[in-house]
């Protein structure tokens, strides 16, 4: 028996727990990179590159990488801090493309506690979300279980908890508006910032884009 708790024992602390690596590994600075998710592997086993990766630290910065990848004509996708869906989503495709990190997306905008607002830049983790509504006695209702996703890569999938109750599980039932960075034309500066607040045609399908659509800058939950 007590053979039996040291084994168990030395297996607990043998056991740590460390989050997942960044994602992106670049071998010439910020170009070369690849891509992967925690698993190590995606379902059809190649590895996913790209050209170059930006890490924008404000909106501005996030409209800037936008229209230097629209200009240059590359693809361009979102990956998150620690990029954890299965499915290859966060792949430009080929290895041209261009991929703009939301890890240095992480502040909080603005909450109004009276009317139960936050706003939060799109790479926040689920875990930064929750700790910064309970600091102002807000809550969320529902959430994916796992706190290391952001609130833009949850609200792509469509990423849930389960609830029947009210509008039900689905963190984006709780989006009331956001700024999403899109391509514009040439005229324009490439890249643009538009803000869907509700009520907006557009609103339901920015919510949940699988990322295709744009970059979300802020989302405003209620
Ligand atoms: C341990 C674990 C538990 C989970 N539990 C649940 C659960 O309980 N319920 C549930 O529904 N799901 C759950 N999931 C699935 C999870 O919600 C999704 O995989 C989610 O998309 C991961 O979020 P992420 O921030 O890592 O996004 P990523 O996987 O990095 O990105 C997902 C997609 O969103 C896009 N994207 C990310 N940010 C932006 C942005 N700012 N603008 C535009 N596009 C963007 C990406 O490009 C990509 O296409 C779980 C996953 C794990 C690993
Ligand atoms: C590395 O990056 C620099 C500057 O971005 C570029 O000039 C150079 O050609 C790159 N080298 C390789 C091997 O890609
Ligand atoms: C934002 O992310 C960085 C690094 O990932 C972290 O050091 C910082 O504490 C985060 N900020 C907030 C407000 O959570």
């Amino acid at each position: 028996m007590q053979l039996l708790l040291l084994v168990v024992l030395a297996q607990l602390s043998l056991t740590g727990s460390s989050p997942p690596p960044d994602p992106v590994a670049c071998t010439n600075g910020t170009s070369n990179c690849i891509i992967n998710n925690p698993y190590a592997s995606f379902p059809d086993r190649r590895t996913c590159h790209a050209a170059r990766v930006a890490y924008p630290r404000s909106e501005h910065e996030l409209v800037a990488a936008v229209a230097a990848a629209v200009a240059a004509k590359r693809k361009v996708k979102v990956v998150t801090r620690y990029s954890h869906s299965f499915t290859k989503l966060a792949c430009p495709g080929g290895s041209a493309g261009a991929i703009i990190s939301t890890r240095w997306l992480n502040r909080t905008v603005r909450i109004d506690a009276k009317k139960r607002l936050i706003t939060v830049e799109s790479g926040m983790l689920l875990r930064e979300l929750i700790r910064a509504a309970a600091a102002a006695g807000l809550s969320l209702p529902y959430t994916p279980y796992w706190y290391g996703l952001t609130v833009g890569g949850l609200l792509a999938t469509g990423a849930h908890g389960s609830s029947l109750w009210g509008k039900g599980g689905a963190v984006h039932e709780s989006v009331v508006a956001l700024r999403i960075v899109t391509p514009a034309p040439a005229s324009r500066g490439f890249a643009m910032v538009r803000e869907l607040g509700t009520g907006h045609p557009d609103l339901d399908a920015a919510k949940v884009s699988l990322g295709v659509l744009g970059v979300i800058s802020q989302v405003n939950l209620s």
